[in-house]
């Protein structure tokens, strides 16, 4: 197998605290990386690095993990454009507009959502994230949601049943019914096309007994559990996570002192979304108080066309630094290894012997750069397993 040195890199920051400086970014100045089919071999100083067949010379660059992007809505039709222009006139964002999208979306054709999830990966590439979870969500019929995994799993691995987005109006006048599709007949169409269970725990869409009642049956399934929590309002959502054992609980916007002291005490990962805090015009979660707390903390841009028509990791992870109290070197570890750990992934998110060779080139000397130089195109080079792309 062909092994290529990738050297000329001002700055590695591996998010493995093992390496380099020792921080939790494991900083490596003037570092090399040795790549081998899908995978890194070697890393370390350039001084140091061992003969190989191929070398690439980044002549100084801040080379960064792959963004782990572990919460986003990517299979949809249409946009919310008029949605987004009225919630920056005042009006609140409520999660109404999502019949909008699954009109839409139901509306759109396979090569239709296709094309146009293609087109949002192609672009989140380009953007530096090489890991991408999508969920399903805007169908919410048995045929609507089995084919929206469907295309998304010709992108990802990580794909997500979310089934119980919110309640269509076919069902609004009894509710009791589309939770027994959604445990039943969809279920069972559903998790053979998906890795995780998902529900949208909040005011105006399930509460705490239909939420248990989803989550159990995709437990009992075999699917993984993760949970939309605390994002309007304070509810159910961070105790539930922690008592299904969910690999993360997502938006955590609303949150107790016992919810923080409960997430810190578990092995589930709050999953920060300011893109979302940032288009719906919320508060933002506080980042801050979680770390201080010892909670695992990620960030994900939950790309979706009503509340956060965002695909950039970069500007999240700036949001973060200037909104939720986070360091940029805090920022960038729930970018990447936080990300992974919200998929309970251990092979990507940081770079060491053995992980995917999944990485980020910057345009910078740097990777505080990314926080500093909010909205410029620093990403120079996207790379996933070994491959430029
Ligand atoms: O994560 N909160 C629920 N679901 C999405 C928004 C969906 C939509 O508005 O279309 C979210 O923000
Ligand atoms: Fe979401």
């Amino acid at each position: 197998m062909t092994a290529t040195l990738i050297t000329g890199i001002c700055e590695l920051s591996t998010c493995d605290p093992s390496q380099g400086d020792g921080s939790p970014l494991g900083i490596v100045r003037d570092a090399a990386v040795v790549v081998a089919g899908e995978r890194v071999v070697w890393v370390g100083e350039a001084l140091a690095a061992p003969a190989t067949d191929d070398c690439i010379d980044l002549g100084g660059k801040a080379v960064v993990p792959g963004f782990v992007d572990s919460h986003t809505h990517l299979v949809f039709a249409g946009d919310r454009a008029a949605e987004f222009d009225a919630r920056m006139g005042g009006e609140p964002y409520t999660g109404g507009g999502i019949s909008t999208t699954v009109a839409a979306t139901r509306a759109a054709s396979r090569e239709e959502l296709r094309a146009h999830t293609r087109s949002l990966v192609a672009e989140m590439r380009t953007l530096g994230t090489t890991t991408v979870e999508i969920k399903s969500g805007y169908g919410l019929t048995v045929a609507d949601e089995a084919r929206i995994l469907e295309v998304a799993r010709e992108f990802t691995d990580e794909t997500t049943f979310l089934g119980a987005h919110v309640v269509p109006a076919e069902y609004a006048d009894d509710r009791a019914a589309y939770v027994d599709l959604v445990c039943g007949e969809m279920l069972r169409a559903c998790a053979p096309r998906a890795h995780w269970i998902d529900v949208f725990c909040d005011t105006g869409a399930f509460d705490e007994a239909e939420t248990r009642r989803v989550l159990s049956a995709g437990v009992a399934m075999g699917l993984g559990v993760r949970l939309h929590g605390n994002q309007l309002e304070h509810g159910p959502g961070v105790r539930l996570a922690v008592e299904f054992s969910a690999a993360s609980v997502d938006h955590c916007t609303h949150l107790t002192d016992d919810d923080v002291a409960a997430l810190a005490a578990s092995d589930v990962v709050a999953t920060l979304l300011p893109g979302s805090d940032f288009s719906t015009r919320a508060p933002y979660a506080n980042g801050r108080r979680l770390l201080d707390a010892g909670v695992t903390v990620a960030i994900a841009t939950d790309c979706n066309p009503g509340s956060s028509y965002v695909t950039s990791m970069p500007l999240c992870i700036a949001l973060a630094v200037r909104e939720t109290g986070l360091t940029p070197a805090e920022a960038l570890y729930a970018a990447t290894r936080g990300g992974a750990k919200a998929l309970r992934r251990d092979d990507v998110g940081h770079l060491a012997v053995g992980a995917y060779a999944d990485f980020a080139v910057l345009d910078a000397p740097s990777h505080l750069h990314l926080a500093y130089r909010p909205g410029s195109a620093l990403v120079a080079q996207s790379w996933r397993r070994g491959t430029r792309t």
